[in-house]
């Protein structure tokens, strides 16, 4: 892991107080949450808590009604995907992230491609872009070939390339919407370490997940909403599956105490 940012670091980002309703429906209620670099934080509830929709405001697929986001302590706009790309937010997606008829270094590339020759008259440079890819491929420790068409590759391959090109393009912050639920154990496990690597990399990030196994073997710790409202949060460490199913049940909560502690 590199420790250069790590004199600097505080909240890489921050929701303050955001609200969005659907007609009627308040699907997120005054939502706060905090993430420093090199923390995973589970954000747990059950179907319909508000988990997606915070998670949509951050890719710019939603607009808050209410709230701040702050990057590095300043608050951002974000009007769409390209703005959420731009302040090196990342969202991955078991499939929809990548594309299956490119190569892995393409697909690292996205968005940034090598060109060769005039600007009029311009193409890709794909052997500078399997160069670049091997590179990166070689520093992350990743099981990857560069030339290699994305629709061969598993689940946990395929999270591997989101990695490989979430560092490419300098991402600071990734969310994991339900990373695993479609995995199977082998590529699960894959999954958790490509997620872990996100964190040990020095990027901050959320994952949204119904597996409680998943959440407390890699967070560090975990935030509960139920109906819109984060309703608890915990360091991983000091807590246990019991106390958080209780607060995603709605048992001994502390709705009201949403101040973090470190
Ligand atoms: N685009 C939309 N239009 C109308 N209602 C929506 C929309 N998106 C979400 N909702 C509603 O907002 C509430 C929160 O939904 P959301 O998808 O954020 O929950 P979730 O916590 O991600 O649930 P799950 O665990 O099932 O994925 C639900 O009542 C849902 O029906
Ligand atoms: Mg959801």
């Amino acid at each position: 892991m590199e420790n250069k940012e790590e004199a600097s670091v505080n909240n890489i980002l921050e929701i303050r107080g955001m609200s969005k309703s659907f007609g009627s429906i308040k699907a997120v209620d005054n939502v706060s949450l905090k993430v420093k670099t090199g923390e995973i934080v589970a954000v747990v509830g059950p179907n319909g808590a508000g988990k997606s929709t915070v998670m949509h405001t951050l890719s710019g697929v939603i607009r808050p009604d209410q709230g701040a986001i702050l990057i590095d302590d300043s608050p951002v706009k974000i009007r769409g995907p390209k703005d959420s790309r731009q302040l090196g937010i990342e969202i991955v997606y078991q499939n929809l992230a990548l594309i299956n008829t490119l190569s892995v270094a393409s697909n690292i590339h996205l968005g940034r491609e090598i060109l060769r020759g005039p600007s009029f008259l311009s193409w890709l440079d794909t052997d500078e872009m399997q160069t670049t890819s091997r590179r990166l491929i070689t520093q992350l420790k990743l099981n990857l070939d560069p030339a290699q068409p994305v629709e061969g590759l598993s689940g946990g391959q395929r999270q591997a390339v989101a990695l490989a090109r979430a560092i490419f393009h300098q991402a600071r912050f990734a969310v994991f919407d339900e990373p695993t639920a479609a995995l199977g154990v082998i590529e699960t496990r894959a999954t958790l370490k490509v997620i872990e690597d996100f964190r040990d990399h020095g990027l901050g990030v959320i994952v949204v997940s119904h597996n409680l196994e998943d959440v407390f073997s890699i967070t560090d710790r975990i935030v509960a909403m139920r109906a819109g409202r984060v309703v608890g949060e915990r360091l991983t460490k000091m807590t246990s599956p019991d106390e958080i199913v209780g607060l995603m049940l709605g048992g001994d909560v502390d709705g009201e105490n949403t101040e973090w502690s470190m």
